[in-house]
């Protein structure tokens, strides 16, 4: 049994220049860039170029950049007609599976270096009008594609709404963009990674990743842990649902704890000051900060001898429910980042250091039996 790292714990499957976390000590950076120095002085935009060209764009790289985004926010009328046909109370990162499968079946093909890139802004803006369009679909409105804007960001927030955001909501939905940009490789990645060893097209790497992202352990958790909050219901009653649900219960504290960060998820810090600032426009909103503020307080109390803090998904959703998301979308905006993520590491993988992924079990069964025919089983 030595031989297995559960859970793949502590297991290295690639070298990346795209994402160093230093978990003891709550340091993410993309690039060398620190996360908060991107998220202060960069757009999504700037971290794409960065992620998959290796450098911050220029003026000129930048608009270029934008220029191949805003061209490709089409997607075929029959993808989006797949995604108003499914019914409206499906789960929505089951239905940007079903997209991101028709889309593979329409543009998935080889990977070639001179247009890996390309594909993958391609994918990117598609994933805008696929994210944008499964809550279209499911609050009952017509489909839309996102217009050409300013920012990657108001583009997406005007699609999803039919509304112009302000600026303090471009700039949040650009932060969430950037934060949940890459992570290294969790299980999505590791997920896009393994389909990508295959050589199976960009797209169909993209459907694995959404399906390993969704479970309540990884992307789900941003959703499980605002509907502790809408559980709480008061801040006066934190107290008491910690003591019954988490210490008495033993329920896990959800967007609490990570793998690797031992110590605060610096995006959490970061995600902590857009949900404040957000929320102080809605009373609903203020009050759920505040809950989760107190139940931050008690987590930290509780489970730092153990190592556990806030995660990235303890305050995004507060942020999202600001900017008018429900909470049924915030797993579906965690992948739309992470798209980018995604297909810079599969990239990164198959142009420099591929190999099929193909681990072993140790076998721990009957060493041999002999088949006993039907008639003779009983
Ligand atoms: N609440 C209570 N106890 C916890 C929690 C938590 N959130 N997280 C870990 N623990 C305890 C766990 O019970 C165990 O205790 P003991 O050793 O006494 O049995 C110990 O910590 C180690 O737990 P583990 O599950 O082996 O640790 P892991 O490295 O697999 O945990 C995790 C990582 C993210 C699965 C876990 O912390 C968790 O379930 N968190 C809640 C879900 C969540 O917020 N997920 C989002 C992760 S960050 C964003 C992303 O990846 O999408």
């Amino acid at each position: 049994m030595s031989q297995i790292s559960r859970g793949l714990e502590n297991v290295f499957i690639k070298t990346t220049a795209l994402t160093y976390i230093d978990g003891e000590n709550g340091i993410l950076r993309y690039g060398g860039y620190d996360i908060e120095d991107l998220v202060e002085h960069t757009s999504f935009e700037e971290v794409i170029h960065l992620m998959l060209y290796g450098d911050l764009p220029t003026k000129l790289q930048l608009q270029r950049l934008k220029a191949s985004i805003d061209e490709a926010y089409e997607i075929p009328q029959q993808v989006l007609d797949m995604i108003y046909s499914l019914p409206r109370d499906s789960d929505a990162v089951g239905m940007m599976e079903t997209a991101f499968s028709a889309l593979s079946s329409i543009y998935g093909m080889l990977w070639n270096k001179s247009t890996n890139r390309d594909n993958a802004i391609k994918l990117i803006a598609r994933a805008s009008t696929v994210v944008a369009n499964v809550l279209r679909a499911k609050e009952g409105k017509k489909p839309v594609i996102p217009e050409p804007s300013e920012s990657f960001a108001k583009s997406f927030l005007r699609a999803s709404f039919s509304r112009t955001p302000t600026i303090e909501e471009v700039k949040a939905m650009d932060a969430s963009l950037i934060l949940y940009a890459d992570h290294e490789v969790p299980a999505s990645t590791t997920a896009a990674l393994v389909t990508s060893s295959t050589l199976s097209d960009i797209y169909s790497c993209v459907v694995a990743a959404l399906a390993a992202l969704k479970g309540p352990l990884h992307g789900g958790a941003a959703e499980e842990a605002f509907k502790q909050f809408v559980e709480i219901g008061e801040p006066e009653m934190t107290e008491t649902w910690f003591k019954k649900k988490v210490i008495e219960q033993k329920s896990r504290l959800m967007g609490f704890g990570h793998r690797v960060y031992k110590t605060y998820d610096p995006r959490a810090k970061i995600f902590k000051k857009y949900a404040k600032l957000l929320s102080e426009k809605s009373a609903e909103a203020r009050k759920f900060f505040e809950i989760a503020q107190k139940v931050e307080e008690l987590g930290v109390e509780n489970f730092s001898e153990k190592h556990i803090y806030p995660n990235t998904d303890f305050y995004s959703g507060i942020v999202f429910y600001s900017l008018g998301f429900p909470v049924y979308m915030f797993t579906s905006l965690f992948a739309l980042s992470r798209t980018l993520g995604w297909t810079a590491h599969v990239i990164e993988y198959v142009e420099d250091q591929h190999r099929l992924i193909r681990p072993r079990a140790l076998y721990v069964g009957p060493i041999k039996r002999e088949v006993v025919p039907m008639e003779l089983r009983g």
